[in-house]
């Protein structure tokens, strides 16, 4: 059975500065590794030395057609108001070689980190934050809009929010006191040592600074440079159930507060959403699921929902973010391709999908997990940093040449 995609259909593979690049000790997750509260990240992938043959692999290897960055905000703005040239010129290389490669960039103008200056101010919690935000973005299209088309302002701006004021495992470290049991992020949960009732109302004002943010930085970008599409990137956890009316009035209020009522604030300043999808729950559910390496439910088939759900806000969609942590390889491929086939089912659905970016092209640092968890397509050995291609992503290269679905795509093993 044949799913194919529409010709000029995006596929690539996505990575974020501070997990990759190595090298930064100025924003707020340097400074937690140092006190011991997070793993520390240090050379990374060293992907600010080696992008060029990463960036090489991803497009003549794997067949990629795009590829997914973030800029790391410390570098850019490593004081408050001071902007680093250096800086600036690393990712203008960077984008041209990509175009050289014929590598369509996507860029995510911050993805979690900031830098320390802006977190000792509060970070968003500032109620100058959003303007702060803003202008740094501003900066960012006036140098970087000729090279690049498709920006993002804000990577998952919920996660964010609850890993820092909820579930106080990322920086700030702050805690919702009635949150005992949620865990959005990670396992390490012993350094929440602001646990307060109060944080539920400051994650709630954080969660307003960053729609504003977003807003004006759409502004802000527009009026420096000439035809970008900008959107935000939301990461979905679908909510949804067995169909008891209870737990179905659970699963709408808990996508009412996750998703909608955050979309609603910004998606009239948006050209694009771009969707990460890796959890869901149901409520009610008596199902015992596989699970990846995570310990999250294998259920690609939830970015099928997950699409549909912001399908009503009429803009086009991309898959920002979808993959799994499987060190051993045995599950990536299937995973892949059960996403691919739900992503063809919401268009068939009518939801305008443009691309998909698979997380992630490099195993990276996983937050507050340190680089044990392994998503990459491609394996890396974090001493010698020598890099060595999966087998699931020949099949992914596979579904990329074809574009689309067509069985039967070869297993891994009779690559
Ligand atoms: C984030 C990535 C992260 C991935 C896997 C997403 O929420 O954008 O930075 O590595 O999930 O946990």
């Amino acid at each position: 059975m044949e799913k194919k995609f529409p010709e000029g259909f995006y596929w690539g593979s996505a990575t974020a500065s501070y997990q990759v690049e190595g090298g930064i000790e100025n924003n707020d997750w340097a400074k937690a590794a140092r006190e011991g509260k997070v793993p520390p990240c240090g050379r990374a992938c060293d992907f600010w030395n080696r992008y060029e043959s990463d960036f090489e692999m991803a497009r003549t290897e794997l067949g990629h057609n795009c590829h997914r960055i973030s800029l790391e905000w410390a570098r850019i703005e490593p004081e408050e108001g001071q902007f680093d040239d250096e800086a600036i010129k690393h990712y203008l290389d960077m984008l041209a070689e990509m175009r050289r490669l014929r590598l369509k960039p996507f860029i995510t103008v911050w993805h979690f980190t900031l830098p320390q200056w802006f977190a000792d101010k509060g970070g968003f919690e500032h109620p100058d934050s959003p303007e702060i935000f803003a202008r740094y973005c501003g900066y960012v299209a006036k140098k970087l809009g000729n090279d690049c088309r498709h920006f993002a302002t804000i990577n998952e701006p919920i996660v964010f929010a609850s890993a820092g004021w909820l579930s106080g495992q990322w920086p700030p470290f702050k805690r919702f006191s009635l949150m005992n049991s949620i865990q959005l992020a990670g396992d390490r949960r012993d350094h929440h040592d602001k646990t307060s009732f109060w944080n539920f109302f400051t994650y709630l004002h954080v969660r307003r600074n960053l729609a504003r943010a977003h807003n004006l930085a759409y502004d802000a970008m527009r009026k420096t440079a000439f035809g970008l599409e900008i959107g935000i990137v939301h990461n979905i956890v679908l909510f949804h159930s067995d169909g008891n009316p209870l737990n179905r009035l659970f699963a709408a209020f808990m996508n009412w507060f996750w998703t909608h009522s955050f979309i609603k604030k910004v998606y009239r300043k948006c050209d694009s959403i771009g969707v990460n999808y890796y959890i869901h729950k149901k409520f009610g559910d008596t199902k015992t699921y596989a699970k990846t390496d995570m310990g999250w439910d294998v259920y690609p088939e939830g970015l099928c929902d997950a699409l549909l759900m912001v399908k009503k806000y009429g803009l086009p969609l991309w898959v920002a973010e979808a993959g799994v942590a499987d060190a051993d390889d045995d599950m990536r491929a299937d995973y892949i391709k059960r996403l691919i086939n739900c992503m063809h089912f919401a268009m068939q659905k009518g939801a305008d999908v443009r691309g998909y970016m698979y997380w992630s092209l490099l195993d990276n640092y996983e937050w507050a997990q340190g680089f044990e968890k392994r998503f990459g397509l491609v394996e890396v050995n974090f001493e010698t940093q020598e890099r060595k291609i999966r087998p699931s992503a020949y099949v992914y290269k596979q579904i990329i040449e074809q574009n689309g679905l067509i069985d039967p795509v070869r297993s891994p093993s009779q690559q």
